[in-house]
């Protein structure tokens, strides 16, 4: 967009001389202004709008460790996203002064926001917890999340590096699938699996067990029409794992670890892998990574993984949200 480009492309031949090459040289002197007196913010939104620059679109992966204390889930469900991506200090208003703030949108809380799908990891107690079903807390709040067509709710299970007794790891399953059935609420339920602490390295004893656990998933009623099926072995494991899942966390880091080890090229280089199947956790972004700069550190994730979660969180940072989360989930929208 630099002013050089057009006289390059006119001077050369001369065109000057002839009138309408006058005219036309005019008029590309009159762009370059006008590009140079429009206020940055107005072509931002311009280019919001005409074009994707963020490149291709992610899922919103949240592992949503937050006790469901009435009110603590609605930074999830409350997005707000400004038409100006980049103006500072945007926080949700309370609902009685929303449309005070010229500055915010109030349409587009997940419920109406189908631009973005959320990908929400449930954890009522290091699984689906000892009872049939969770306490009344849950059992209010999930409902409400599971509502939502972007939405895609996967509960919450551990495998100790696949040493874990599996015929517990099977009951934690089947615990959650009979969540409709027992509690007679179809909305209480969640469409898929989270497997936490899978393994990196190879054994085949690994690899049958997970793949007995995703087999159980995929055949099981009660866990939607496409149970969705995640690992997390938090960092790049033994690629043979990669197709008993349907997304695998293979960067949970700070953001600095993210940039040590060249950031996206980290993904790319992963063996027989595509950024489909690819997840990525960065927590601990420093404050100072905001604006313009979030933007582009978005992106490169976006490039590299189709769930990702962005945190400025440094500790329990699954246990509440950033103050950036809305620009955060802004820039996925983007
Ligand atoms: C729900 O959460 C509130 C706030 O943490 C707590 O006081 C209440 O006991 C919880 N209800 C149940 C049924 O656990
Ligand atoms: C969101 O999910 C819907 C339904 O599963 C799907 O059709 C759509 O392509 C998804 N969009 C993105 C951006 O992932
Ligand atoms: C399911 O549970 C939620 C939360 O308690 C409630 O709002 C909803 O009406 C229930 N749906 C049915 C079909 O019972
Ligand atoms: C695994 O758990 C099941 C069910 O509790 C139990 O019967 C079995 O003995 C356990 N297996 C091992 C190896 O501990
Ligand atoms: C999966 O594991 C369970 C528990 O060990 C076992 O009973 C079952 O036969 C296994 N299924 C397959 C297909 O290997
Ligand atoms: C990416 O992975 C998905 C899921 O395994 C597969 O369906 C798709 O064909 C792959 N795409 C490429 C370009 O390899």
């Amino acid at each position: 967009m630099s002013a050089a480009a057009p006289e390059k492309h006119v001077s050369p031949r001369g065109c000057l001389k002839s009138r309408r090459s006058k005219l036309l040289a005019s008029l590309v002197v009159f762009i370059v202004i006008l590009a140079a007196v429009i206020p940055p913010v107005v072509v931002t939104s311009l280019r919001k709008k005409h074009n994707n620059s963020m490149g291709p679109k992610s899922k919103v992966f949240v592992p949503l460790y937050v006790y469901p204390a009435p009110g603590a889930w609605s930074p999830l469900e409350d997005v707000y996203v400004s038409p100006f991506p980049f103006s500072p200090e945007r926080t949700p208003p309370d609902p009685p002064s929303r449309f005070s703030k010229p500055n915010l949108i109030p349409s587009t809380r997940i419920s109406t926001h189908p631009d973005v799908n959320f990908t929400v990891v449930i954890n009522p107690g290091n699984g689906p917890g000892p009872n049939s079903l969770p306490d009344a807390n849950y059992t209010r709040e999930i409902p409400k999340l599971s509502a939502y067509s972007n939405v895609r709710l996967l509960g919450y299970v551990h495998t100790t590096y696949a040493q874990r007794n599996i015929s517990l790891v099977r009951k934690d399953i089947e615990t959650y699938a009979a969540w409709p059935k027992q509690s007679s609420n179809q909305s209480l339920a969640v469409r898929g699996i989270f497997f936490d602490e899978t393994p990196q390295a190879y054994s085949s004893h690994s690899l049958t067990y997970l793949q007995n656990l995703t087999d159980l998933v995929k055949g099981l009623d009660g866990l939607g029409s496409e149970p969705f099926v995640v690992h997390n072995p938090g960092a790049i494991p033994d690629s043979r794992y990669l197709d008993t899942a349907d997304s695998t966390v293979v960067f949970e880091e700070t953001y600095s670890t993210f940039q040590e080890r060249n950031g996206a090229k980290l993904f790319t280089a992963i063996p027989d892998s595509n950024r489909t199947q690819l997840c990525a956790v960065i927590h601990s972004v420093p404050d100072s990574v905001e604006g313009s700069d979030l933007r582009g550190f978005v992106k490169e994730v976006r490039k590299v993984a189709d769930e990702v979660f962005i945190t400025h969180l440094s500790t329990d940072y699954y246990a509440s949200f950033g103050t950036k989360w809305a620009e955060f989930v802004d820039l996925m929208a983007a």
